[in-house]
């Protein structure tokens, strides 16, 4: 396979997260976005939650007019984050299961039992020229269900992954990488993200048919210490290193 380039979204959904502690509008979202773009980011993800948890429809609509990059909304399959969407035209649409109670998106969306009831959303969000991504568990099945859909995307989940213990990263390592091979057989492009770190990214960044990666809590978090640019800078250089060590080692 030909080498490909490991594209970063950073997802700037805790800067509002921050703003929203206390209100008003400081750390501004789209103030961050622009901060990434300089830093290299090569996208912007915001997820905009049915409880407004942190981002606002009006960050969307900024993010929207004001940052050049393109711009991945995740958003549960509801019709009124369908509305949202088809009224901002985002570059992607990113399908996430949701759930209230969660501090964060907890696992993958089940796409392979919920066909008939994610099919309207692929379908219109496509229709309109939208780039529809589903976030799934690194499974086999859940891969050939997001292509029985018509998605364009899968997005790996890598949390299992990334909270493993020692001892069970290496298994939990392995269903992304059979996972992301398979998208590559089967003809679906292949992101991955949740919980990605300094320490967790390399092993996955090296996976070749990994397209994009989406990281978002740890850059922010990373950002208080050194500042935001400095934290993304850091990440697209070891995304950059474990990418062309892999494709290295494959071309030796
Ligand atoms: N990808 C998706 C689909 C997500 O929902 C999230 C979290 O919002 C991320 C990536 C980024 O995860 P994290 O903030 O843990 O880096």
């Amino acid at each position: 396979m030909n080498n490909r380039y490991l594209r970063l979204g950073v997802n700037i959904d805790h800067v509002a997260t921050i703003r929203n502690a206390r209100g008003g509008e400081h750390p501004d979202p789209v103030r961050a976005a622009h901060a990434a773009a300089s830093a290299g980011a090569d996208g912007i993800t915001a997820h905009l939650r049915e409880d407004r948890r942190h981002m606002t429809d009006d960050d969307i609509l900024r993010l929207t007019r004001e940052i050049d990059l393109p711009l991945n909304l995740e958003m549960a399959a509801t019709d009124e984050m369908l509305e949202i969407a088809l009224h901002h035209m985002p570059h992607a649409a990113c399908i996430v299961p949701e759930k209230r109670e969660e501090t964060t998106t907890e696992g993958g969306l089940e796409v392979a039992g919920a066909h008939k009831r994610l099919a309207p959303f692929v379908r219109q969000l496509s229709g309109a020229g939208i780039k529809v991504s589903l976030f799934i568990e690194p499974d086999i099945e859940q891969v050939d269900g997001a292509v029985a859909l018509g998605a364009q995307i899968v997005e790996l989940h890598t949390g299992a992954y990334c909270e493993a213990s020692h001892d069970t990263r290496g298994s939990q390592f392995d269903r992304i990488a059979i996972a992301a091979a398979h998208a590559e057989a089967v003809g679906i492009e292949c992101h991955a993200g949740h919980g990605l770190t300094f320490d967790t990214v390399a092993p996955v960044a090296a996976i070749p048919t990994i397209e994009e990666l989406n990281i978002g809590h740890f850059l922010i978090g990373e950002a208080i210490f050194g500042g935001l640019e400095s934290s993304i800078k850091r990440m697209r250089s070891l995304m950059d290193k474990a990418r062309s060590a892999a494709d290295g080692q494959r071309s030796a």
